[in-house]
């Protein structure tokens, strides 16, 4: 259980692939937007709203910097492995690496919650807006077939059905994402750079008409007294606010899933994670200061879609279908990139013989692990379809900070375990930033309600069993040992 694959043989595998494998089709751009298309999503269109109203008021700004700077420690570190070990499967691979076999099943068991849980999420927020969108183009879709069967239905009369059939619309993004992603990479990343385009393009346009029509009164307390109980207003509140937002920067990582497919790893990589994280804070940071200056925090309160309320302040009404469809593209390219992500992880579970074959098959044409692809058509689009997902929003994060701790330790680690390996990025200050990017992890998950912990470690718990069921009878790795036993001893390159 606690054989470490040894760098060598990473590197050599990811050599080998050839024809078999995964084609280098992307550049420093593509790795960029394929950042800016994880994050930049759900967090800024809804949770600035929310944080704003609840916990911070205007000050929500602090919040999105301490978030940013936090991710910033733990992107650093994701870097400074992915332009080491460029291959797929980012945190999973690099825990092989550094922590052993067993250490790295239980990362890439905990990264499904991150990817395959976000994107069910994110498609269930996409089919609301959607839904929206084609009731305005007087489409209305019957309401039992928008809606989970556990979710309250509201209908028109303001009557509520109680339980729909199935979340059609979020079912529809989910299959025509992952068939996208069965075509081909490139294909997917074109797709990803024009979403990209379309919702900064808005976002910087809300920006630019708003500034004229900020009202200084509004930053008015900047940080509102807080109310007496922790995390409600105040400097508990911005606290607060930062795990809240955290969920807005969930996605940098992604980019590393995509190393083996990276034209330039060694050099785009650390390019595609932290320029991606950079451009995402900035806009953050400015969208929620035009947005808290144009109304007042209290008028976001129970709001569904803040920014088309301050938006209503400064008359440019067009902006408000445009905002629909900026949501809609944004949510679009975070579902899409973090489909690829969790295809990409499976992919080199299996690659490891930890997860069946299946997972890693690639398409003769495509060139892409379309059955991997398939599989999480069905089960996110099962997920997305069934499950009013609202509430396991928390999970996505949990299972984020636990990956984000293990790989900034990984960094400590292999500094000492493998000084010698070239490193074309290296985090400063190594051990203080990765100790800090641990830290800051630790204390958000501490933050999280207790019943995203006890899932967390249900479905830990089912992680353990596959493991010993399957994944410890198939890994590779093993089977190496046994023929061979010095290549993977104690994990150093041989
Ligand atoms: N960061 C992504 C979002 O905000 C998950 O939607």
């Amino acid at each position: 259980m606690l054989f470490k694959k040894p760098i060598k043989l990473l590197i050599e595998e990811q050599k080998n692939n050839g024809e078999n494998g995964l084609t280098r089709t992307l550049g420093p751009y593509n790795l960029v937007a394929l950042g800016i298309g994880a994050i930049v999503g759900a967090g800024i269109f809804s949770l600035t709203g929310i944080v704003a109203s609840e916990n911070a008021g205007p000050a929500v700004i602090l919040s999105f910097i301490l978030a940013g700077v936090a991710c910033a420690f733990c992107a650093l570190c994701y870097a400074e492995y992915a332009s080491m070990i460029p291959v797929a499967g980012s945190a999973y691979t690099y825990t092989y690496a550094t922590l052993g076999e067993f250490m790295a099943w239980i990362i890439g068991w905990d990264l499904v919650l991150e990817y395959a849980l976000a994107s069910a999420t994110v498609a269930v927020s996409w089919s609301s807006y959607a839904t929206k969108l084609l009731a305005q183009l007087s489409v209305n879709l019957p309401p039992e077939l928008t809606g989970s069967p556990f979710d309250l239905i509201r209908l028109a009369d303001g009557t509520t059905l109680k339980g729909g059939i199935i979340n059609l619309p979020a079912v529809f993004i989910v299959v025509v994402l992952s068939l996208v992603l069965v075509k081909g990479t490139k294909e997917s990343a074109t797709i990803n750079n024009l979403l990209v385009i379309l919702k900064i393009g808005v976002i910087l346009l809300f920006i630019a008409l708003g500034w004229s029509f900020i009202n200084t009164a509004n930053y008015s307390p900047f940080i509102p007294e807080n109310t007496g109980e922790f995390g409600h207003f105040g400097w508990s509140g911005i606290i607060r606010g930062a795990a809240v937002v955290f969920f807005g920067f969930i996605g940098f990582d992604a980019v590393s899933t995509a190393a083996q497919e990276a034209k330039n790893p060694q050099k785009d990589m650390p390019i595609g994670i932290i320029g991606s994280l950079l451009v995402a804070t900035i806009l953050y940071v400015a969208f929620s200061y035009v947005m808290t200056g144009l109304a007042p925090y209290t008028a976001f309160k129970g709001d569904a879609s803040p920014a088309a309320t301050a938006f209503a302040v400064t008359g440019y009404h067009f902006l408000n279908s445009a905002l629909i469809i900026a949501i809609l593209a944004g949510y679009t390219s975070v579902i899409l990139v973090m489909l690829l992500g969790q295809s990409r992880v499976f992919y080199s579970m299996s690659k490891d013989g930890l997860l069946p074959e299946f997972f890693s098959n690639i398409h003769p044409r495509f060139k892409t692990p379309w059955k991997s692809n398939l599989f999480f058509l069905v089960f996110v689009g099962l997920l997305a379809g069934l499950v009013p997902i609202s509430d396991l929003g928390h999970m996505v994060s949990i299972g984020t900070l636990f990956a984000f701790s293990l790989v900034a330790l990984g960094v400590i680690i292999l500094r000492r375990t493998n000084p010698e390996i070239p490193r074309s990025f290296r985090v400063p200050f190594v051990p203080v930033v990765p100790i800090l990017g641990i830290a800051v992890c630790v204390c958000l998950m501490v933050g999280l309600p207790i019943e995203s912990w006890e899932r967390l470690f249900i479905w830990m718990a089912i992680g353990v069993i596959f493991y010993f069921l399957y994944g410890k009878k198939h890994s590779k790795l093993r089977k190496l040992h046994q023929q061979n036993p010095d290549t993977t001893n104690s994990g150093s390159v041989q």
